[in-house]
């Protein structure tokens, strides 16, 4: 794995949701060139964009048409061009999301294959016929429903694990393989500097497709759907076809990965990917019922979660470190406090940037945006939250609970365009945005937070600053401190003679910390709140971060 892939921090943007340039109310590539220099100020490294492929955007660009081109929306080739070349002057390298497990409906190899059943594209996707006048298994989708849609023009159902305009490719196709090697290598001779790789622990299938015996969805992921047969020969082929010749990073997306299967993917030696990102710590606030089943963060199994997949990993893989994501709410809301909302942005921050793994910033969680406040279900525009209400109805649930439970889970929350100012569409758009921007943005917006000293996000600047400036904090391994009173997080990371001190109080309240590590000259680099220790004890305020040179 590269170096600077180790090194760097990460930023997320989700382009429809940063800036928009020529005020049809869509955010663009000319958008993102033009807050380049923000990102460089922040000290970011590396910048995933979700999709920016064709796309007819019934999933906003997961749901790719052609994977050599710009979506219309996005811009030009021309604007790409720019925007990568714009990037790496200031040295901040690209990666795209490309999503290699489903394209488009309207992807031209999708409309070929189901023209007809000897048509040469048949097989890049899985079609098979009805079974006894049902769909041919009980899988449900991702995003609700059947996994199978029949279509008429052949009288057969295809394979779609997220919604039905997201038809799976067939990899056991060698054809498909090929395809898909080719387009990674376009985009790679262009100079992009590597990918997110969606869902990809899911692109190898059960070709006998069994019936499941249950529809749980968690269950149907890690039983069925991820982790398939063929999966580990797959990752092989990529690296030996495409990653291994260039000087790339590679990051996937590890829906339904196991802790015990992490390795296989990312161990140096077994050449698949550099890394994977796992969900288990969003299991902590969500019961049996799935995404929309919200229960109280427990924060102790939170902490626990973080030292055992770095422990999974130990020293021959990489992970990354991230608490937000275009799929999830605001971290903030989700975990951080009511009561003491800048305080606890800032040390949720911190535990993305004290943690070892790559870190990954989420657009807007550098300035602590948090949770909108939706009352009506057709505020939400989200395709998943929208099936799963209607899902939520069908069984019987009522609006209200639906609502309060969207008002955590949905992934519009993450998706409000960027916050740049205090002015109507908050200096996004200057048209009408596609979806409105949180009303918080009087509050909390880029202007406001670059002019207060005290902000979250001249507090996450502080915090890569000191990432790169201590090798214990950017690749340093972790010694879990576990003899620490409730819902306070503490370790060392060592690097060598380097030894950094780390706490976290994530509570609402105060709490005394007694440490003999006070006694060996701990030097306070930094911390959100002042510092008040004796010769034994630090005394925490609610939500302080702090770290020390010991
Ligand atoms: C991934 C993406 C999500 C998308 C899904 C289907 O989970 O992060 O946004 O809807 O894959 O492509
Ligand atoms: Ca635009």
């Amino acid at each position: 794995m590269q170096d600077w892939a180790k090194r760097g921090v990460m930023y997320q943007i989700y382009p429809r949701s940063y800036q928009d340039s020529n005020g049809d109310g869509i955010g663009d590539l000319k958008g993102i060139t033009s807050r380049l220099d923000y990102l460089a100020d922040l000290g970011v490294d590396i910048i995933w964009f979700s999709p920016i492929f064709s796309s007819p955007n019934y999933d906003n660009g997961y749901d790719i048409s052609d994977y050599r081109n710009i979506m219309q929306e996005m811009g030009t080739m021309a604007d790409f061009d720019e925007l990568l070349s714009e990037a790496h002057k200031r040295n901040i390298k690209v990666l795209l999301d490309v999503v290699l497990n489903h394209t488009s409906s309207e992807h031209e190899w999708f409309k070929q294959s189901k023209s007809s059943t000897d048509n040469p594209y048949r097989d890049y996707y899985f079609w098979k016929p009805e079974k006894d006048g049902a769909p041919p298994n009980n899988w449900i989708s991702i995003f609700e429903g059947s996994v199978w849609e029949k279509d008429d023009i052949t009288d057969e159902y295809y394979l779609h694990y997220f919604v039905k305009q997201q038809p799976d490719l067939n990899w056991e196709n060698p054809k498909v393989r090929e395809e898909l090697v080719a387009a990674l290598r376009f985009w790679l001779d262009k100079g992009v500097d590597g990918f997110r790789l969606d869902v990809i622990p899911l692109i190898s299938k059960n070709i006998d497709f069994p019936d499941s015996d249950s529809q749980n969805i968690g269950h149907l992921i890690t039983t069925h759907y991820a982790n398939g047969p063929r999966l580990h020969e797959y990752l092989h082929f990529l690296h030996d076809r495409v990653w291994k010749d260039y000087n790339c990073f590679t990051v996937g997306e590890g829906v339904g990965v196991p802790i015990d299967e992490i390795k296989n993917y990312v161990s140096a030696d077994r050449k698949e990917l550099d890394t994977i990102y796992h969900f288990a710590h969003f299991e902590v606030d969500t019961g049996t019922g799935g995404k929309f089943d919200c229960i109280p963060v427990d924060y102790e199994k939170f902490i626990s979660i973080f030292y055992a997949w770095d422990q999974a990993l130990g020293d021959d893989g990489w992970g990354i470190v991230y608490l937000g994501n275009h799929d999830l709410g605001r971290m903030t809301s989700r975990f951080g406090s009511k009561k003491y909302v800048a305080e606890s942005a800032k040390l949720l921050n911190s535990i993305i940037l004290t943690m070892r793994g790559t870190p990954i910033i989420y657009m807007g969680d550098e300035i602590g945006m948090t949770n909108n406040q939706y009352s009506d279900i057709t505020e939400f525009n989200d395709v998943q939250t929208l099936n799963s209400y209607k899902v939520h109805i069908y069984q019987g649930g009522t609006v209200d609970d639906f609502i309060e439970a969207a008002n955590i889970q949905s992934r519009d929350h993450a998706r409000t365009p960027m916050p740049w100012t205090d002015e109507t569409h908050g200096g996004f758009t200057a048209g009408t945005p596609w979806l409105a921007l949180n009303p918080q943005k009087s509050t909390i917006n880029v202007r406001q937070q670059l002019q207060d000293d005290h902000s979250v996000y001249h507090f996450v600047k502080a915090l890569i600053r000191l990432r790169k400036e201590n090798e214990a904090l950017a690749i340093g391994q972790i010694r879990p401190i576990l003899d620490t009173p409730p819902r306070v997080m503490q370790f060392i990371r060592v690097h060598g003679e380097e030894r950094l001190w780390v706490i976290h109080n994530l509570s609402d309240e105060s709490v005394e910390v007694q440490s003999e590590l006070l006694n060996e000259n701990a030097e306070l680099l930094l911390s959100n709140q002042e510092i008040m220790n004796d010769a034994d004890s630090l005394y925490c305020k609610p939500w302080q971060t702090a770290i020390f040179k010991i």
